[in-house]
């Protein structure tokens, strides 16, 4: 049971430290490849500068980057070198907490950008069935409506679909590089041209794909058009704290250029607090997890990254090669990079029991449905431990076929 009795007297140092330690007991075991989410670990000496960093900015505050420049500094050079690495010469950005919240300022400021430039009053977003729930937060919390539109025969945005969906409302048109659920790239030159047709921003989601994508590119991989080299892309959210393996509380949301920039920001003076402007939903944000991200980008820069991803996908290929030739599972749809979704091909099987099973060996998959799916998003902590990981499934499997209904919760982050 929680105690929720506030601390009558404070204790030593050591005592809380020690007590905050043994409260990680049960937490997944990430330092040992063990978790395929959640965190990315980039490797001890990542972890040590990403460390090293935090410390140097634990109490720093990035609400007034008058007060603290280097704040200042530190989100310039990410956002011009991450616009830098997608091919947006002209892209002009700001370091947010997460995807979510970069998702959020993208949604609106293209709310913003159609009222402003269109007149639209009762905006629309439309996206395909694979988009991000973050998306229909952003049109919960802002105002917007959803139109929603079912993916196609392998699982990306059904263009035809989107195309009727979109119309003079529209403010947003989403795609996904990769998306979260089967991770695969969505034909994004198409969407961008149905924005475009309409004067509507078009977000591509690269929350997951990236700090994967540009560097997979560079290693020979085939990986289809999804930055600003396609004409009609408006904004693009990136995750630093996800493959870019800074730790958590760092994405990047860029725009074409500084014009359409000026949407995400809000600016007020009207009360007795003096101008108060920020570019985030948040007012104080921390400075740690934007100096710890420049710090492992640096540290990483574009041969450490290549190196990871090279690693990363070859685990991942072999994940999917075994997956495929064991009886009784397959994949979700056609998926190159590092996240997959694996189903049950036989339908005696429960994939969550098979979830469940390997959960008791130690290893934590995300969960999804519709269809009910195991979710893999594939790491480089994750590659030492690969065929230890592919000998658990295949036990697995043959443990789940007598087994109870598996648990399907995920995200139970309500209570
Ligand atoms: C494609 C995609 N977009 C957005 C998000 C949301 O990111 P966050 O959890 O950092 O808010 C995720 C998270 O997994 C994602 O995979």
């Amino acid at each position: 049971m929680t105690d929720r009795t506030f601390p009558a007297a404070g204790r030593p140092a050591g005592d809380v430290l020690a007590d905050l330690a043994a409260k990680q007991a049960a937490d997944a075991r990430w330092a040992d490849g063990r978790t395929f989410g959640l965190v990315f670990d980039g490797g001890d000496e990542v972890r040590h500068v990403a460390d090293e960093a935090a410390r140097l900015y634990l109490h720093e505050s990035a609400l007034n980057t008058n007060a603290f420049p280097s704040l200042g500094e530190i989100q310039s050079e990410l956002c011009g070198w991450v616009a830098d690495l997608f091919h947006g010469p002209e892209a002009a950005g700001f370091l947010t907490s997460g995807g979510t919240e970069s998702i959020l300022l993208a949604v609106k400021a293209a709310r913003d950008r159609a009222l402003a430039e269109r007149g639209v009053t009762a905006p629309e977003i439309v996206l395909a069935d694979t988009a991000h729930a973050a998306f229909h937060k952003g049109a919960h919390l802002f105002g917007l409506t959803v139109r929603r539109v079912p993916v196609g025969p392998d699982l990306t945005a059904d263009v035809d679909g989107m195309a009727a969906a979109v119309g003079p409302d529209t403010a947003l048109v989403v795609g996904s590089a990769v998306d979260y659920p089967n991770g695969l790239v969505d034909p994004i030159p198409d969407l961008a041209a149905l924005a475009a047709s309409v004067g509507a921003n078009c977000h591509v989601d690269a929350c997951m794909g990236g700090f994967v994508l540009p560097f997979a590119e560079m290693e020979g991989s085939e990986v289809p058009a999804w930055d600003f080299r396609t004409d009609g892309v408006s904004t693009i959210s990136a995750d630093i704290h996800k493959l870019g393996y800074a730790p958590k509380g760092v994405s990047v949301l860029l725009h074409a250029d500084r014009d359409l920039r000026r949407h995400q920001t809000f600016a007020f003076d009207d009360w007795l607090g003096g101008l108060y402007a920020t570019p985030n939903l948040q007012g104080t944000r921390a400075g740690l997890p934007m100096a710890a991200a420049w710090a492992v980008v640096s540290h990483l820069g574009t041969d450490g990254y290549r190196r990871l991803v090279r690693g990363t996908l070859d685990a991942a290929d072999r994940i999917r090669a075994d997956v495929r030739s064991t009886g009784g599972l397959t994949l979700r749809g056609d998926p190159r990079h590092q996240i997959l979704a694996i189903t049950a091909e036989d339908p005696e099987l429960d994939v969550f029991a098979v979830g469940d099973v390997l959960g008791e060996r130690g290893w934590y998959l995300d969960r999804q449905y519709p269809p009910d799916c195991l979710h893999l998003t594939v790491s480089n902590g994750n590659v030492p431990v690969v065929d230890e990981f592919l000998a658990d499934l295949a036990g697995a499997v043959e443990a789940a076929r007598d087994a109870h209904p598996g648990e399907r919760g995920q995200y139970a982050t309500i209570d």
